[in-house]
């Protein structure tokens, strides 16, 4: 069976006919282009790096190969519109967000939530009403929230208009969003799911449902991350008539280049269409291998390997075994010397933290490498577990600060700012938002107060190496408040 590529299509067809370009880009073609850089893109990555060509459509206002693609996407998904997003699920979901609530509506919002929420929360004016998550004491990490709490929130506040879940987390963890979804429709509220870590859901029963199959209103797909994309390169689907969709188109356009790059939207298309070729092959080859990992862990002495057992929890309804998450405490080590010995050996994790290594394995890891990969995993751990290290014990509390809401997070944005030592900024009101990247978590977001507890809890996370994202001073010897 042929599977339609009408993006693709459009764009090779445009480079067979070697158009000389006298219009941007400045490189034309490659034949400008950095000599180091045109080797490593290739002659036709450059030639096909082309824009606005009446041919190729136009993103902020589809009819044709693209309006096509986004088509062939939306069908695939289940979705009733699907747009591309060339700025990751950040763009996605600053969009979702906007576009479904009005500047002063209510958001619920469970604290584990990316820092592209909290840029949403700026842009629109909105207010969030947040709800701390589940936690996991010996993994260390928050997992989801149950749909009682979410019940328990709309009805204390019936003005919240909308619920946004991140569905699965970075763990493969997912929420019962089936039955979130029916709570927030039953409260007039809209269900928004941020499934950057589930772009491949929905095509195997082996893995969890996808947000739109629990009958989400609308969710953001980094397609990059679990599929054939490129970096960058993301999904926003809509269904029903809870959201308007022509909101979300105006929405996507006013956040979007006029410069949209066809070689990253091409690549959504290609990722589209091996996803309609063999999406449930594709699932069971990338669960089979994580699979294969997960079991040669599990020879090593020490190691503690998240798997379907976490489904004991109730807030988790479902889990994505494609994400192989590996407490490596009990070697003696922590996550983040594990991906340090890992990194010296050749190799790269998705994500560490305190206890775990998380590793991401997809469809693309079914290849002849593989069983080698995986074999020279246990074997470093192994050699780390003979050396007898005593058993890290937990040091703290990883669970995330419960933060306290001053001023709405965009008033506190443009509110005048100073800045002051992070040390003594307790008691002070946050402009900046503070994650620890990955997983892009905010501690802090602007508008919420420093306590102790956010300044113990970063000081600990810069203490374990992990990098900061969102502040100006990257060390967080200093940060920006609100001027007293
Ligand atoms: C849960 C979650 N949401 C959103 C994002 C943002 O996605 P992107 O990098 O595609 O902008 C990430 C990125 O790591 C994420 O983990």
């Amino acid at each position: 069976m042929k599977i339609n590529k009408p993006l693709c299509e459009a764009v090779f067809n445009y480079e067979k006919e070697k158009v000389y370009p006298l219009h941007t880009p400045g490189h034309k073609g490659g034949r400008g282009m950095d000599k180091s850089l045109l080797a490593a893109l290739g002659k036709r990555a450059a030639a096909i790096d082309v824009s606005l060509m009446s041919e190729l459509d136009d993103l902020h206002c589809p009819e044709g190969c693209l309006r096509e693609a986004q088509e062939l996407a939306a069908e695939l998904y289940g979705s009733d519109r699907c747009f591309f997003a060339v700025n990751g699920t950040t763009g996605a979901i600053h969009a979702m967000l906007i576009s479904a609530l009005k500047p002063g509506e209510k958001v619920l919002i469970p604290r584990n939530a990316h820092r592209a929420v909290a840029g949403a929360l700026v842009i629109g004016g909105l207010e969030a009403i947040f709800l701390p998550p589940e936690y996991d004491e010996s993994f260390g990490i928050n997992t989801q929230i149950t749909a009682e709490a979410v019940a328990k929130a709309l009805t204390s506040d019936p003005n919240i208009k909308a619920v946004l879940i991140t569905s699965p987390n970075y763990y493969g963890m997912a929420a019962d969003l089936k039955a979130i979804a029916e709570i927030a429709h039953s409260r007039g509220a809209v269900l928004l799911v941020d499934e950057a870590h589930g772009a491949h859901l929905g095509f195997s029963e082996a893995l969890p449902p996808s947000a739109l199959q629990c009958g989400a209103d609308a969710c953001a797909q980094s397609t990059h991350k679990t599929l054939g994309a490129l970096t960058q390169c993301s999904m926003l689907q809509v269904q029903g008539e809870r959201i308007d969709v022509q909101r979300v188109a105006a929405a996507m356009s006013l956040l979007t280049t006029t410069s949209p790059n066809y070689l990253l939207m091409a690549s959504l298309d290609a990722a589209r269409a091996q996803l309609a070729e063999k999406g449930a092959e594709m699932a069971e080859a990338a669960l089979a291998v994580a699979e294969r990992l997960r079991e040669s862990l599990r020879s090593v002495e020490g190691l503690e390997i998240l798997d379907s057992r976490v489904l004991a929890r109730s807030e988790v309804a479902a889990f994505d075994g494609t994400k192989v998450t590996v407490n490596v405490a009990g070697l003696g080590i922590t996550g983040i010397e594990a991906g340090n010995i890992l990194r010296e050996n050749g190799l790269d994790v998705e994500l560490v933290d305190r206890n775990n290594v998380l590793f991401l394995l997809t469809y693309a890891d079914d290849n002849e490498e593989i069983n080698s990969i995986i074999n020279k995993i246990t074997e470093i751990f192994q050699k780390i577990k003979n050396q007898n290290k005593p058993i890290l014990q937990p040091s703290a509390n990883y669970e995330l600060p419960v933060a306290q809401q001053v001023l709405p997070p965009r008033q506190a944005f443009y509110a005048e700012a100073e800045d002051v030592a992070f040390c003594e900024a307790v008691g002070r009101i946050s402009i900046e938002q503070i994650s620890f990247y990955p997983p892009g978590i905010p501690v802090i977001i602007p508008g919420e107060m420093v306590t102790k507890e956010i300044l113990n809890y970063c000081q600990r996370m810069l203490a374990l190496g992990l990098p900061v994202s969102g502040p100006r001073d990257g060390t967080l010897a200093k940060i920006q408040v609100v001027k007293q």
